[in-house]
């Protein structure tokens, strides 16, 4: 479905994705994961037109994102949960909800999101600053699900949660992609990340170095004493 082909990005002067390539298929999770500055939440701008790629090409389904404003990107199929949520924190659960389907012609419903998160059902008129972090993580994927994304990019979704909440996104993630939504997942969480998706890539300065499967990958020594928090 997505196919990201030799992309090159720069803040400034300061080239930070270097001939980045990877493909995501139809009905799949694909995880990338790599250290702090990889560039992994550059290569989702990158996709989503927040930043402009100056070489290569960015294929969905055989149409070119490269050059298109953000909000054509959103009406192509790809939605893009940023890293630290930004949900609108005056407005009500249900409100945001309805905020992430404005002006989209496939837009979700929102007792679609409520089966999926019961969580959110219970505040649907809870201001939405007032929710715990995981809960407002919900929120922004949620709202996400309200334009029916075919591509939903993840940044983090997992970031500064505790650990039961941390399994309940993970599962939700699953969930989402089994009603046939095809995601890019972003982790520091490349254990949990691995686990649930199907193909990962790793990144190292603003280079894709590594793609495999998630079990050669967990099997990869370097990437245990990397990412998996042990030695081999
Ligand atoms: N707005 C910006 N202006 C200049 N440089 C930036 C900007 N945003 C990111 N960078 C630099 O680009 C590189 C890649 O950053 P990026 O945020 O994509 O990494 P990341 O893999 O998402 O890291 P993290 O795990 O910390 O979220 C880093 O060296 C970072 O310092
Ligand atoms: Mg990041």
């Amino acid at each position: 479905m997505l196919s990201v082909i030799d992309i090159q990005t720069a803040y400034g002067a300061a080239t930070v994705l270097k001939k980045v390539s990877l493909t995501v298929k139809a009905g799949s999770i694909a995880t990338l994961i790599g250290a702090n500055g990889a560039g992994k939440t550059t290569t989702l701008m990158a996709i989503s037109g927040i930043i402009a790629s100056q070489s290569g090409e960015i294929l969905l389904d055989g149409e070119q994102l490269i050059g298109m404003p953000p909000h054509r990107v959103v009406a192509a199929g790809v939605c893009h949960v940023p890293e630290g949520r930004r949900i609108f924190p005056k407005l009500t659960v249900l409100e945001n909800l309805e905020m992430g389907a404005y002006l989209h012609p496939r837009r979700g419903k929102p007792d679609e999101v409520f089966s999926l998160f019961p969580r959110l059902a219970q505040r649907r008129f809870q201001q939405a600053g007032t929710l715990s972090g995981g809960e407002q993580q919900m929120l922004a994927i949620g709202r996400a699900l309200m334009s029916s994304p075919k591509l939903l990019l993840l940044d983090e979704p997992s970031l500064g949660l505790a650990p039961l909440m941390v399994e309940q996104i993970f599962r939700i993630i699953g969930e989402i992609n089994r009603q046939g939504v095809t995601i890019l997942l972003v982790e520091q969480n490349a254990y949990a990340a691995l686990a649930l998706a199907h193909w990962g890539y790793v990144m190292e300065n603003g280079r894709i170095v590594l793609s495999d499967t998630p079990a050669n990958l967990m099997n990869n020594t370097d990437v245990q004493s990397a990412y998996l928090g042990h030695e081999a």
